[in-house]
């Protein structure tokens, strides 16, 4: 059998399963193809498939998703700006990184976004739920927010989100391991995403960073492993950060939250 047609095999076996199957075909190709290469045995290709898809994507997402009925709660909390920030809250507890952001989240944005020219445009990388926390984020009226990630279900559930918080949003599908965005926008979030695609693609950092097309990225690495915190991690991370950007003439600010180190860059 030709690659191409083990590649087609592959993509139609592992979303079948229901786990993947709202999954963007192109990661699931990308990751595929890679997987196919190492090894040739169409089965043993689906099963690292599928690892590498649990490695990237689906270990952050936790307990029942629900998009339809977070929606409704979201809908129905109506113009009570407490009630909503404590749905959405409840809604990010349901994926890992903002999870771990909840505890920071009141002066994480805040700080971020001190001192900068006013934002009328943010694009947000490998988004996962962070959306979310736009309620948290000092954002002017009519700023724009684009953000994308591989599940198709759930940028569909974001676009929706958009509504409910009355911000002119686009969310949708991207592998950023196939094409670097080049979109222009104010600033880019790029949170806790470079060591997840990493485990894919070692050069996609640097591609990342030279490409992105905003004059402020602000770019971010876990304090703590999914397990727990990690000593020692955001050591590492750092040196690795520094390594990335160390020929650039960028000025980078540092910001170590609890849960999170943030590198703000003035490109
Ligand atoms: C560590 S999480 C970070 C989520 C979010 N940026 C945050 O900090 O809350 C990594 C995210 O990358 C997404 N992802 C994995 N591979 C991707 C790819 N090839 N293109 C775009 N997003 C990807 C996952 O679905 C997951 O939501």
């Amino acid at each position: 059998m030709s690659l191409d047609s083990q590649l087609d095999l592959l993509i139609s076996s592992v979303q079948a399963s229901s786990k993947y199957r709202t999954l963007s075909p192109d990661v699931v190709r990308t990751i595929g193809a890679q997987e196919l290469k190492k090894r040739r045995q169409l089965k043993e290709a689906i099963k690292a498939t599928k690892n590498k898809l649990h490695q990237i994507a689906g270990a952050y997402q936790t307990g029942k998703i629900e998009y339809a009925g977070w929606l409704q709660a979201l809908q129905q909390t109506g113009d009570d700006p407490g009630a909503l920030q404590t749905v959405c809250r409840e809604i990010m507890a349901h994926h890992a990184s903002t999870r771990e952001r909840l505890v920071i989240l009141d002066e994480f944005y805040h700080t971020l976004f001190a001192g900068l020219p006013p934002i009328t445009s943010i694009l947000d990388l490998a988004c996962g739920l962070n959306p979310l926390a736009i309620p948290w984020m000092p954002l002017p009226a009519g700023v724009t927010y684009a953000a994308c990630d591989i599940y198709q279900d759930q940028v569909d559930f974001l676009q929706q989100c958009f509504v409910v918080f009355g911000v002119e949003g686009a969310a949708q599908p991207c592998d950023l391991l196939q094409a670097c965005p080049t979109q222009a926008a104010d600033v880019v979030l790029l949170l806790k995403t470079i060591p997840c695609l990493e485990q894919v693609d070692k050069t996609i950092g640097r591609k990342l960073l030279d490409t992105l097309n905003a004059p402020i990225l602000c770019v971010s690495f876990p304090a703590q492993s999914l397990g727990g915190r990690h000593k020692g991690m955001t050591v590492n991370y750092e040196q690795h950060f520094r390594e990335l950007v160390a020929d650039k003439p960028w000025q980078i600010e540092r910001f170590d939250f609890a849960t999170e180190l943030v590198f703000r860059v003035l490109k």
